[in-house]
């Protein structure tokens, strides 16, 4: 039986079960070439059913990721918001609330949408709750029996934080907190403030930034703005940082007043907005652990797992996993909405059909792949010189090439889903070199200064390269690593010490392990750098893109499965 799932608004994305089993997932952003493309995912749809070698006649059920009649609490929040700053925000709140009207109610056409461009079917459509469509996309998914689930975000239809606790194949709702009071929206206002944009999805820079700053204004942000109480709640004082004046870069007094002015457009980074940076980040992380704790409190079970937005912070993860009482954890690499069109396909396979589980999510190469036959074909196309080599000579020379400083564009299997290129999809180079960041920042990805770079290892090294045992192969923890490699692997380590590591398993990608190992064996370094294959815009997905991004950036040598391609006038090989 096949189940799809979608996700049709902001990071849309689609998923196909077969019998339960994951056949396919992708993003549509993969294929429109529109950063978190928002909007019917029309393209994911086809490639789901091409994947599985079906037509839409075949799906018998339909789960989508949102009800679109709980709409009057967004409605609410917004006539709150406008209570704040009534001058500053009439206007453009009419024009939210209409635009969210529309949006939203334009979801009751779905099935209607389906079976105009796929053709006709007998599917049965259900509308899933948005946070419960993301605790199922970790919970079902996820090695354990049973959890507790933490799912957090910016908001779904009205809730932003939601406690479950998972066993066998039903989900059980023990608590929710909805809006305004939201994590993940504080953590959008505060990026908007410090100059970002929340819409393009920026909070990764506020991370990175507050690794530089110092918590200045941390007791501002636990006393004033994100406030708990004993009862495992808490509380985001709009009257003092509205999300929805923020997503216009407006700000009520009594953040202006404490903080200064919000960064204008153009103006340089300063200390002072590391430290504002810092003294949030820490905010978000100290409410976090408590809300954790109190779930292990409600709970008291071993394992948790989570999912949103809020999941995707890998500095507090990795706080969450070594200092809470929990002892196994699990993140899927799409905790964020897109994952959500698993988590409403699975809710309809086990919660409402009640079939049992039997599927683990261990890898995320769920995208597109293509046939060398297909790479050459793209590579004749673009009239590029290329040499097919057999992985015998091609993983050992790309080690050699990457140890003499060679970034490479590896395009590897099937496409990654969720945010983190996972050695499918990934710019690779030598971990060893301290000036790579800088290069591969500014020259090739054409962004920040200060955005970490993170390294892929080989799973069996994890607890050397950082101390303790940690196992994580999505790059969702922050952790730090240990005195002794920090001076061998400068590129990959923050500057506070940490890292964000993918840990490679030979089971789940061979041949990126492979090259790994490749690399180990003539520098004694586990690993390589790997950053996401992309220079601003979303990652490639086809050999074409792959071949357009060489083209247009700056970096050396291009490998399409068994096809290399080396920048001509490059020495490093
Ligand atoms: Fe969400």
């Amino acid at each position: 039986m096949y189940v799809l799932g979608l996700t049709t608004l902001g990071d849309s994305a689609a998923s196909l079960l077969k019998d339960g089993e994951i056949v396919a997932a992708v993003e549509e952003e993969r294929f429109s070439r529109v950063k978190h493309h928002s909007g019917f995912p029309y393209h994911s749809i086809q490639f789901c059913l091409d994947q599985a070698g079906i037509t839409l006649k075949d799906v018998e059920h339909v789960g989508h990721y949102w009800k679109p009649w709980i709409l009057r609490h967004k409605a609410m929040q917004a006539a709150r918001s406008a209570f704040i700053s009534r001058d500053m925000f009439r206007a453009r709140a009419d024009r939210g609330v209409a635009q969210v009207s529309n949006s939203y109610l334009g979801m009751f056409r779905h099935p209607q949408r389906l079976r105009e461009h796929f053709g006709a079917s007998n599917f049965k459509f259900h509308y899933v709750e948005h946070h419960q469509s993301h605790a199922a996309s970790a919970f079902f998914v996820s090695p354990f029996d049973s959890a507790a689930i933490l799912t957090w975000d910016g908001t779904g239809e009205d809730t932003t934080t939601l406690f479950c606790r998972g066993g066998g194949n039903k989900i059980e709702v023990l608590k929710r907190i909805k809006l305004p009071h939201s994590l993940g929206q504080f953590y959008s206002a505060v990026t908007n403030y410090i100059g970002f944009d929340m819409f393009n999805g920026d909070e990764w820079k506020v991370m990175g930034l507050a690794a530089y700053g110092k918590p200045k204004y941390y007791d501002f942000f636990r006393d004033r703005v994100l406030t708990v109480n004993g009862s495992g709640d808490f509380k985001f004082n709009i009257q003092v940082l509205d999300h929805h004046l923020a997503k216009h870069y407006q700000f009520p007094d009594a953040i202006l007043k404490e903080l200064g002015p919000a960064r204008g457009e153009g103006e340089e980074l300063a200390e002072h907005h590391w430290n504002v940076a810092c003294s949030a980040q820490k905010a978000l992380e100290d409410t976090g652990i408590y809300l954790v704790k109190k779930l292990k409190e409600m709970t008291g079970e071993e394992n948790l797992c989570m999912a949103g937005g809020v999941a995707f912070n890998s500095v507090m993860n990795g706080r969450i996993f070594h200092e809470t009482p929990f002892k196994n954890f699990y993140v899927q690499p799409a905790a964020g909405d897109a994952g959500c069109s698993i988590g409403a396909a699975l809710m309809v396979w086990h919660q409402k059909l009640g079939n049992p589980r039997r599927f683990e999510m261990r890898h995320a190469y769920w995208g597109p792949g293509f046939t060398n036959d297909e790479c050459r074909a793209a590579l004749a196309d673009a009239d590029l010189k290329f040499e097919n080599l057999d992985d015998e000579i091609l993983l050992p020379k790309l080690a050699k090439m990457i140890a003499d400083g060679v970034i490479i564009g590896w395009f590897n299997g099937r496409m990654e889903f969720g945010p983190r290129a996972l050695g499918a999809r990934s710019f690779l180079a030598d971990p060893r070199r301290s000036d790579i960041r800088e290069i591969l920042n500014h020259k090739v990805k054409l962004r920040e200064w200060f955005r970490p770079l993170a390294p892929s290892l080989m799973e069996e090294y994890g607890e050397e390269v950082f101390g303790v045992e940690h196992h994580d192969p999505f790059m969702i923890t922050v952790i730090q690593v240990a005195d002794e490699y920090k001076a061998k692997i400068p590129a990959v380590v923050h500057v506070d010490g940490t890292a964000r590591p993918q840990m490679v398993s030979r089971d789940t990608n061979p041949r990126y392990w492979r090259l790994i190992d490749e690399f180990r064996k003539l520098t004694g370094i586990p690993m390589l750098l790997n950053t996401s294959f992309n220079v601003q815009e979303p990652i490639v997905c086809t050999p074409a893109d792959a071949i357009n991004t060489f083209r247009n950036a700056n970096f050396d040598a291009l490998v399409l499965e068994n096809n290399l391609v080396v920048r001509e006038g490059n020495s490093g090989c």
